[in-house]
């Protein structure tokens, strides 16, 4: 039953992204931009370093990344990719190793495939953010690092209403604005700073146990 919901939830993002690619990049990029230039300054990649981003999308963070590390992109959203790929071609991203179509919360990657695993406005839209949690734990090798960034329901009593009620569309917004940082991620189990008064970002050590 869950497992029949859950699949449910991936074609109503299918849909969703399919809807979003074309005006994606221009509805959200500039707005979402802090969040990926703070993961990508705190990531601290190394030359070599492999490093895996879920739910790409259009590829906006691409250009970002130093060009001696290695990335590997996937997404549940054909659409989303097709931007992706045609951003690599056009910027040249030699670094881009694959662009796949995958679902993040049963990766077909093998267990520490990874130095380092990146979610940048994912967790909220996934159905199942702590299966999803899991699956960037066990890709990555056991001392790598994990980024989310996202936005959590918020502890301001007037931001809480305001969630609440949009979590009422969240199926049509296409992402669950009362997502809890706290049931996932245990006290002390992660850094957690703030990239403004909507996102946060979340370092995960692997190693660590952050399973509910
Ligand atoms: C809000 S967009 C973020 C895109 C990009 N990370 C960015 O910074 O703009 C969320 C992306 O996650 C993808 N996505 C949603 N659920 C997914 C899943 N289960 N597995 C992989 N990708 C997923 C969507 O298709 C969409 O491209």
């Amino acid at each position: 039953m869950l497992a029949e919901s859950a699949a449910m939830q991936i074609e109503a993002v299918k849909t969703a992204y399919r809807r979003y690619a074309r005006i994606y990049d221009m509805v959200f990029g500039a707005v979402l931009q802090p969040g990926r230039r703070a993961v990508l300054e705190a990531l601290k990649l190394k030359s070599g370093d492999r490093v895996l981003e879920v739910g790409v999308g259009t590829g906006i963070s691409l250009p970002l990344y130093p060009r001696d590390v290695r990335i590997t992109g996937i997404d549940v959203s054909s659409e989303m990719l097709g931007r992706a790929r045609a951003r690599v071609e056009r910027a040249r991203l030699a670094n881009v190793e694959a662009l796949l179509e995958m679902d993040a919360e049963a990766m077909t990657f093998p267990d520490a495939s990874f130095d380092k695993v990146v979610a940048m406005y994912v967790v909220s839209v996934v159905p199942r953010p702590a299966k999803l949690l899991e699956e960037l734990h066990r890709v990555c090798r056991p001392d790598g690092e994990i980024f989310v960034v996202n936005h959590f329901q918020s502890e301001n009593p007037v931001m809480g209403t305001l969630e609440r009620l949009l979590g009422g569309f969240s199926s049509q917004i296409g992402f669950d604005p009362q997502v809890d940082l706290r049931q996932l991620v245990p006290a002390g189990g992660a850094d957690v700073s703030r990239v403004n008064l909507f996102w946060k970002m979340v370092r995960l050590r692997n190693g660590v146990s952050h399973k509910l």
